[in-house]
């Protein structure tokens, strides 16, 4: 089972930055997932919220502010503050990191609050330009941009990520061209896991800190656990299997 890392190694150091994803790498997970949003001068960057309020010490929204802008806000203290300043990254600044290491990334397109006008494309044509695409799988809350980044880049994986139980979520998703399902863990059933299980799709199950919830995700056999605590996923699963 694949343990992947949520927003980085989120539990322990602020979220969606370098050094979260640095951490992550450290502790062993498999993947990374991290959130893509676009600034106002159409620069890809690394970022939970529409908002920067939660996560940084400014405010207003990411599609308001220029990269350069952005680059001011400390994306650190507000979040853990015992870090020092550290930026909100860009997606290049992360792909150029990551191709040196061996995890791959489950890059989460936020684009169902605002709909940002060719996101998919960007995100495509950078992974193009890094030979990325094929370290990499691409995720959303809006379906429809799944299907937009299925047409642009058949090869990469998407998933279809709810919050709400989608009943027969293996057919919904085998229909509409995607190889995953990405559930909240906290309203999966078997019967959707069986469903799923039945069409092909494999499920990664978001937000995995409880070990109880990771051993039930390991015994039906699921194909990744998205986590804040990576090592701590890691260890169980190692623990299980001796
Ligand atoms: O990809 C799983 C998870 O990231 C989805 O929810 O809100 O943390 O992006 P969220
Ligand atoms: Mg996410």
């Amino acid at each position: 089972m694949k343990i992947i890392a949520h927003r980085g190694y989120s539990g322990l150091y602020p979220e969606n930055t370098m050094l979260s994803f640095q951490k992550a790498v450290e502790a062993g997970c498999d993947e990374i997932e991290l959130d893509v949003q676009l600034t106002k001068d159409n620069v890809l960057v690394i970022i939970h919220d529409e908002s920067i309020k939660r996560t940084t010490d400014g405010e207003g929204l990411v599609r308001k502010y220029t990269f350069a802008e952005l680059q001011k806000f400390n994306a650190a203290e507000l979040q853990k503050k015992e870090f020092d300043f550290l930026p909100i990254p860009s997606f290049e600044e992360y792909l150029a990191w990551v191709k040196t290491t061996n995890v791959t990334t489950n890059i989460e397109l936020k684009n169902s609050k605002f709909y940002y006008t060719n996101l998919e494309k960007k995100v495509i044509d950078l992974l193009t330009s890094y030979e990325m695409l094929d370290k990499v799988m691409f995720s959303s809350f809006n379906h429809l941009s799944m299907a937009k980044c299925k047409q642009l880049a058949p090869e990469v994986p998407c998933g279809i990520l709810t919050e709400r139980e989608i009943g027969n979520a293996g057919y919904y998703a085998k229909s509409n061209g995607m190889e995953c399902y990405h559930p909240d863990i906290t309203k999966l059933t078997t019967t959707v896991v069986n469903n799923c299980k039945k069409h092909g799709i494999l499920v990664n199950a978001w937000t995995v800190n409880d070990m109880g919830h990771l051993k039930k995700l390991y015994d039906w056999g699921l194909s990744g656990a998205i986590t804040n605590y990576p090592d701590v996923c890691k260890a169980f699963i190692e623990k299980i299997e001796g």
